[in-house]
């Protein structure tokens, strides 16, 4: 039998070839929101290692949303044609291009990682990564020493609505096929969403319902400029990591409701609210830390999932399918230090003509030198070396 990673999955219109994702990763390298070579490559090399959904990163829908001054974003048409190289050279090789659109909220305009991942200082300055204001749900600042944010009055949530849906309709003139409404890690819709940092009074706010209003008006404007044919993922923060904060039943109920919207799949995510980090403080990283998240949501939301965090194995990533934890595996890290990890997983699990995941370019070569030599034979290996 087809390993189940290696078995489509139909979202809407779209079959994928398999069930491995490759997870929306920044690059911080964009220039003034535009996408360049580095992205291509990057995102290219996915697309040809065989994954079967590639996302490109968090794009913002408006300049002062993005992350760092080396953010994407689609707030302009000017930046389609940088999307459009990506997504075209990702559907070329056979995965299917995935954008995921977001808004930074009180964690935007932030010091590039390497530069030290917090607020920008007057060494960022020095380099020309000038400040900006940044906007939350009540003006509460993501920690001591960082930037008090001012707090989006309801003309502000109006225009930020449309600007989801305009960066969407940008999008898909770019030739992506899915679209991932980002609302997890301490950004702006997740920041709505958290009681720790959603302290407003008015719709947008209070019990839960008002407090996901925000998701769920982003999220239908984005439905419905995204054809029928095309699937909408969410990413959720399913845990703040906190009793006071957003849990997971929480989760469950905005699920349900974005299931109603028309959301084919809900990417489990956890943590950030506090700080930068993705993962909630004293939570240990084990592998598959956040598949329990995407089981729970599946099984009381009846809708597809996507697991992701330290999922690293072939084997483990069968397991989770297997055992119907989830319906597709988002690989992060261990896709940029082996971007052909589709490859292993099918030699390991024991897809019949594994090469066959890369394009004919490599695979007509792979295939030769496995009929035509000893080469994994350990015998063979063995006398070689001896
Ligand atoms: C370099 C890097 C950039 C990331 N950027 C994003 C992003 O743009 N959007 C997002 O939702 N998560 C982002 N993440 C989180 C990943 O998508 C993924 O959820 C996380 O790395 C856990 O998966 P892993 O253990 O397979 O790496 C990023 C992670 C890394 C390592």
């Amino acid at each position: 039998m087809t390993p189940l990673l290696f078995q489509p999955l139909t979202l809407r219109g779209l079959q994928t070839r398999n069930r491995v994702v490759i997870s929306p990763m920044c690059q911080y390298s964009a220039h003034e929101g535009h996408l360049d070579d580095w992205h291509l490559v990057n995102l290219g090399r996915f697309a040809t290692g065989g994954a079967g959904i590639v996302f490109t990163e968090a794009t913002a829908v408006q300049k002062s949303g993005r992350i760092t001054h080396g953010c994407p974003g689609l707030w302009a048409d000017s930046q389609i044609p940088g999307h459009a190289r990506v997504a075209g050279f990702v559907l070329q090789h056979g995965a299917i291009p995935a954008i995921q659109l977001g808004h930074a909220g009180a964690k935007s305009g932030m010091q590039r990682p390497w530069f030290g991942n917090g607020p920008l200082d007057e060494h960022d300055i020095a380099r020309g990564d000038m400040p900006w204001t940044q906007v939350s749900p009540s003006g509460l600042p993501v920690a001591d020493g960082w930037p008090v944010p001012e707090a989006l009055t309801l003309d502000d949530i109006k225009v930020l609505v449309g600007d989801f849906a305009s960066a969407a309709k940008r999008a898909l003139a770019a030739g992506y096929k899915i679209v991932e409404v980002h609302g997890a890690h301490g950004y702006l819709l997740h920041s709505f969403l958290s009681p720790l940092t959603n302290k407003r009074e008015d719709a947008y706010g209070g019990d839960r319902a008002g407090r996901m209003r925000l998701a769920l008006e982003i999220t239908a404007a984005v439905r419905e400029v995204w054809p029928d044919d095309f699937p909408v993922f969410f990413r959720t923060s399913a845990v703040d990591g906190s009793p006071d904060g957003w849990l997971l039943e929480d989760t469950v109920v905005l699920a349900r409701a974005l299931k109603d919207l028309g959301v084919d799949v809900m990417d489990c995510s956890s943590s950030g609210i506090a700080g930068s980090a993705t993962a909630g403080k004293g939570q240990k990283r084990q592998p598959g830390f956040q598949v329990p998240y995407a089981e729970t949501v599946r099984q009381e939301a009846k809708m597809a999932t996507m697991a992701v965090g330290l999922i690293t194995h072939p084997q483990q990533a069968e397991e989770i399918l297997a055992q119907g934890r989830a319906d597709l595996i988002a690989i992060g890290r261990e896709a940029l230090a082996n971007p052909n990890w589709v490859l292993q997983a099918a030699q390991m699990l024991g897809l019949d003509a594994p090469f066959s995941v890369l394009p004919t370019q490599s695979d007509w070569w792979l295939e030769g030198r496995q009929r035509t030599s000893d080469f994994y034979d350990p015998d063979a290996l063995e006398a070689v070396q001896s």
